[in-house]
Protein backbone atom coordinates (compact mmCIF):
# COMPACT_ATOMS: atom_id res chain seq x y z
CA UNK A 1 0.00 0.00 0.00
CA UNK A 2 1.25 3.62 -0.42
CA UNK A 3 -0.47 6.90 0.80
CA UNK A 4 -1.44 9.66 -1.88
CA UNK A 5 -1.08 13.24 -1.26
CA UNK A 6 -4.70 14.45 -0.05
CA UNK A 7 -7.40 15.66 -2.69
CA UNK A 8 -8.13 18.57 -2.40
CA UNK A 9 -5.53 19.60 0.07
CA UNK A 10 -5.87 19.75 3.69
CA UNK A 11 -6.24 23.17 4.89
CA UNK A 12 -7.73 24.92 7.67
CA UNK A 13 -7.46 28.56 8.42
CA UNK A 14 -3.91 29.16 9.85
CA UNK A 15 -2.05 25.96 8.14
CA UNK A 16 -2.49 24.13 4.90
CA UNK A 17 -1.03 20.73 4.36
CA UNK A 18 0.97 20.44 1.04
CA UNK A 19 3.85 18.70 -1.14
CA UNK A 20 7.30 19.64 -0.18
CA UNK A 21 9.15 21.66 -2.40
CA UNK A 22 12.69 23.39 -2.82
CA UNK A 23 11.53 26.26 -1.95
CA UNK A 24 10.89 25.54 1.37
CA UNK A 25 14.90 25.97 2.41
CA UNK A 26 14.70 28.14 5.09
CA UNK A 27 11.88 26.05 7.34
CA UNK A 28 14.85 22.99 6.96
CA UNK A 29 17.41 25.80 8.08
CA UNK A 30 15.36 26.91 11.12
CA UNK A 31 14.52 23.28 12.04
CA UNK A 32 18.40 22.33 11.61
CA UNK A 33 18.77 25.57 13.94
CA UNK A 34 16.42 24.38 17.32
CA UNK A 35 17.71 21.92 19.41
CA UNK A 36 15.44 19.41 19.75
CA UNK A 37 14.04 18.24 16.39
CA UNK A 38 17.48 16.90 14.51
CA UNK A 39 17.46 14.16 17.81
CA UNK A 40 14.08 12.41 16.96
CA UNK A 41 13.83 13.23 12.89
CA UNK A 42 16.50 12.98 9.88
CA UNK A 43 16.76 16.94 9.77
CA UNK A 44 20.38 17.52 9.48
CA UNK A 45 21.75 19.12 12.62
CA UNK A 46 24.07 21.30 11.15
CA UNK A 47 22.69 23.41 7.86
CA UNK A 48 23.76 23.62 4.44
CA UNK A 49 22.10 23.72 1.50
CA UNK A 50 22.81 20.59 0.14
CA UNK A 51 21.88 18.88 3.46
CA UNK A 52 18.47 20.88 2.82
CA UNK A 53 17.84 19.66 -0.35
CA UNK A 54 19.08 16.00 0.38
CA UNK A 55 15.98 16.43 2.92
CA UNK A 56 13.40 17.48 0.95
CA UNK A 57 14.35 15.12 -1.52
CA UNK A 58 14.22 12.02 1.31
CA UNK A 59 10.56 13.99 2.09
CA UNK A 60 9.38 14.03 -1.50
CA UNK A 61 10.74 9.89 -1.30
CA UNK A 62 8.46 9.03 1.79
CA UNK A 63 5.59 8.83 -0.88
CA UNK A 64 7.36 7.33 -3.59
CA UNK A 65 8.89 4.66 -1.72
CA UNK A 66 5.70 3.97 0.13
CA UNK A 67 7.17 4.69 3.41
CA UNK A 68 4.15 6.79 4.07
CA UNK A 69 3.96 10.46 3.78
CA UNK A 70 5.55 13.95 4.36
CA UNK A 71 3.44 16.74 4.51
CA UNK A 72 4.97 20.38 4.29
CA UNK A 73 2.77 22.68 7.28
CA UNK A 74 2.52 26.06 5.39
CA UNK A 75 1.21 28.73 6.27
CA UNK A 76 -2.07 29.02 4.53
CA UNK A 77 -1.88 32.95 3.97
CA UNK A 78 1.63 32.96 2.63
CA UNK A 79 2.28 29.40 1.99
CA UNK A 80 5.19 29.57 3.48
CA UNK A 81 6.53 26.20 5.47
CA UNK A 82 7.06 26.10 8.83
CA UNK A 83 6.86 22.40 9.90
CA UNK A 84 6.17 18.85 9.15
CA UNK A 85 3.78 16.08 9.53
CA UNK A 86 4.61 12.79 9.06
CA UNK A 87 2.26 9.62 8.30
CA UNK A 88 4.52 6.75 8.10
CA UNK A 89 3.52 2.91 6.83
CA UNK A 90 5.04 -0.05 8.45
CA UNK A 91 3.99 -3.97 7.90
CA UNK A 92 0.76 -4.17 9.65
CA UNK A 93 -1.74 -3.60 7.51
CA UNK A 94 -3.87 -0.62 8.68
CA UNK A 95 -1.19 0.49 11.21
CA UNK A 96 0.81 3.83 10.39
CA UNK A 97 2.81 6.11 12.91
CA UNK A 98 2.65 9.69 13.55
CA UNK A 99 5.51 12.69 13.51
CA UNK A 100 5.28 16.30 13.71
CA UNK A 101 7.16 19.15 14.42
CA UNK A 102 7.22 23.17 13.65
CA UNK A 103 9.86 25.62 13.89
CA UNK A 104 10.43 28.03 16.68
CA UNK A 105 8.55 30.66 15.65
CA UNK A 106 5.47 28.92 14.39
CA UNK A 107 4.48 27.36 17.94
CA UNK A 108 1.92 28.29 19.99
CA UNK A 109 -0.45 29.31 18.06
CA UNK A 110 -2.71 26.19 17.67
CA UNK A 111 -1.12 25.40 14.07
CA UNK A 112 0.14 22.08 15.58
CA UNK A 113 -3.20 21.02 16.70
CA UNK A 114 -4.41 22.32 13.42
CA UNK A 115 -1.96 20.14 11.32
CA UNK A 116 -2.35 17.08 12.97
CA UNK A 117 -5.84 17.29 13.89
CA UNK A 118 -6.59 17.39 9.60
CA UNK A 119 -3.64 15.07 9.29
CA UNK A 120 -4.71 12.67 11.65
CA UNK A 121 -8.67 12.52 10.64
CA UNK A 122 -7.60 12.40 6.84
CA UNK A 123 -5.45 8.83 7.46
CA UNK A 124 -8.19 7.74 9.59
CA UNK A 125 -11.03 8.00 7.34
CA UNK A 126 -9.38 8.53 3.94
CA UNK A 127 -7.19 5.57 3.34
CA UNK A 128 -7.50 1.82 5.35
CA UNK A 129 -5.48 3.09 8.16
CA UNK A 130 -7.68 2.45 11.33
CA UNK A 131 -4.70 2.56 14.13
CA UNK A 132 -2.84 5.61 14.01
CA UNK A 133 0.16 5.73 16.89
CA UNK A 134 2.41 8.42 18.38
CA UNK A 135 5.18 7.97 20.78
CA UNK A 136 6.44 11.20 23.03
CA UNK A 137 8.74 11.87 25.61
CA UNK A 138 7.05 12.17 28.69
CA UNK A 139 8.66 16.16 29.38
CA UNK A 140 7.28 17.11 25.98
CA UNK A 141 4.11 18.86 27.53
CA UNK A 142 2.91 20.86 24.13
CA UNK A 143 2.95 17.74 22.54
CA UNK A 144 1.01 15.52 25.24
CA UNK A 145 -1.40 18.36 25.54
CA UNK A 146 -2.05 18.36 21.65
CA UNK A 147 -2.70 14.76 21.80
CA UNK A 148 -4.95 14.55 24.66
CA UNK A 149 -6.69 17.53 23.04
CA UNK A 150 -7.14 15.61 19.91
CA UNK A 151 -8.45 12.35 21.26
CA UNK A 152 -5.43 9.89 21.09
CA UNK A 153 -5.40 7.77 24.26
CA UNK A 154 -2.21 7.26 26.24
CA UNK A 155 -2.14 3.56 25.87
CA UNK A 156 1.42 3.32 28.60
CA UNK A 157 4.96 3.74 28.29
CA UNK A 158 7.67 2.09 26.36
CA UNK A 159 10.54 2.43 28.53
CA UNK A 160 13.89 2.71 27.37
CA UNK A 161 13.09 2.88 23.58
CA UNK A 162 13.96 5.90 22.08
CA UNK A 163 17.54 6.50 21.34
CA UNK A 164 18.08 10.79 22.28
CA UNK A 165 21.95 12.33 22.94
CA UNK A 166 23.10 8.28 23.32
CA UNK A 167 20.45 7.72 26.20
CA UNK A 168 17.60 5.48 26.07
CA UNK A 169 14.71 7.19 27.33
CA UNK A 170 10.97 6.28 28.07
CA UNK A 171 8.16 7.20 25.43
CA UNK A 172 4.54 7.47 26.36
CA UNK A 173 2.38 5.75 23.45
CA UNK A 174 -0.73 7.02 22.17
CA UNK A 175 -3.19 6.03 19.15
CA UNK A 176 -6.09 6.62 17.89
CA UNK A 177 -8.73 4.60 15.99
CA UNK A 178 -11.02 4.98 13.27
CA UNK A 179 -13.00 4.19 15.76
CA UNK A 180 -12.12 6.83 18.48
CA UNK A 181 -13.66 9.45 15.50
CA UNK A 182 -16.34 7.88 14.04
C1 LIG B 1 4.65 19.87 19.70
C2 LIG B 1 4.35 21.04 18.75
C3 LIG B 1 4.15 20.49 17.33
C4 LIG B 1 3.04 21.70 19.22
O1 LIG B 1 2.62 22.65 18.25
P1 LIG B 1 2.06 24.09 18.67
O2 LIG B 1 1.40 24.70 17.51
O3 LIG B 1 3.18 24.85 19.32
O4 LIG B 1 1.01 23.70 19.81
P2 LIG B 1 -0.47 24.25 19.96
O5 LIG B 1 -0.43 25.74 20.02
O6 LIG B 1 -1.33 23.61 18.96
O7 LIG B 1 -0.80 23.71 21.44
C5 LIG B 1 -0.98 22.33 21.70
C6 LIG B 1 -1.19 22.15 23.20
O8 LIG B 1 0.05 22.34 23.88
C7 LIG B 1 -0.05 23.38 24.82
N1 LIG B 1 1.23 24.10 24.74
C8 LIG B 1 1.72 24.72 23.67
N2 LIG B 1 2.95 25.20 23.94
C9 LIG B 1 3.21 24.84 25.22
C10 LIG B 1 4.32 25.03 26.08
N3 LIG B 1 5.42 25.68 25.66
N4 LIG B 1 4.25 24.52 27.33
C11 LIG B 1 3.15 23.86 27.75
N5 LIG B 1 2.07 23.64 26.98
C12 LIG B 1 2.10 24.14 25.73
C13 LIG B 1 -1.22 24.23 24.37
O9 LIG B 1 -1.81 24.94 25.45
C14 LIG B 1 -2.14 23.16 23.83
O10 LIG B 1 -2.80 22.48 24.87
P3 LIG B 1 -4.39 22.67 25.13
O11 LIG B 1 -5.09 22.36 23.84
O12 LIG B 1 -4.69 21.72 26.24
O13 LIG B 1 -4.52 24.13 25.54
C15 LIG B 1 5.49 22.08 18.77
O14 LIG B 1 5.65 22.59 20.06
C16 LIG B 1 6.82 21.53 18.29
O15 LIG B 1 7.07 21.47 17.12
N6 LIG B 1 7.72 21.12 19.21
C17 LIG B 1 9.05 20.61 18.86
C18 LIG B 1 9.02 19.32 18.09
C19 LIG B 1 8.20 18.26 18.79
O16 LIG B 1 8.21 18.18 20.00
N7 LIG B 1 7.48 17.46 18.00
C20 LIG B 1 6.65 16.40 18.55
C21 LIG B 1 7.45 15.20 18.85
S1 LIG B 1 6.41 13.93 19.53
Amino acid sequence: MAFYYPDPQLESTSVRLRKWSVNDLACIEAASADPEIPQGTTVPAVYSEPEGLAFIERQLARQTSGQGLSLAIADTATDVAKGLVFLGLNRIRGHCRLGYWLIPDARGHRRGTQAVAMASRWVLTETDTHRLVAQVVPKNVASVALLRRLGFVEEGVLRSWLWIKDEAVDVIQFSLLRSDIA
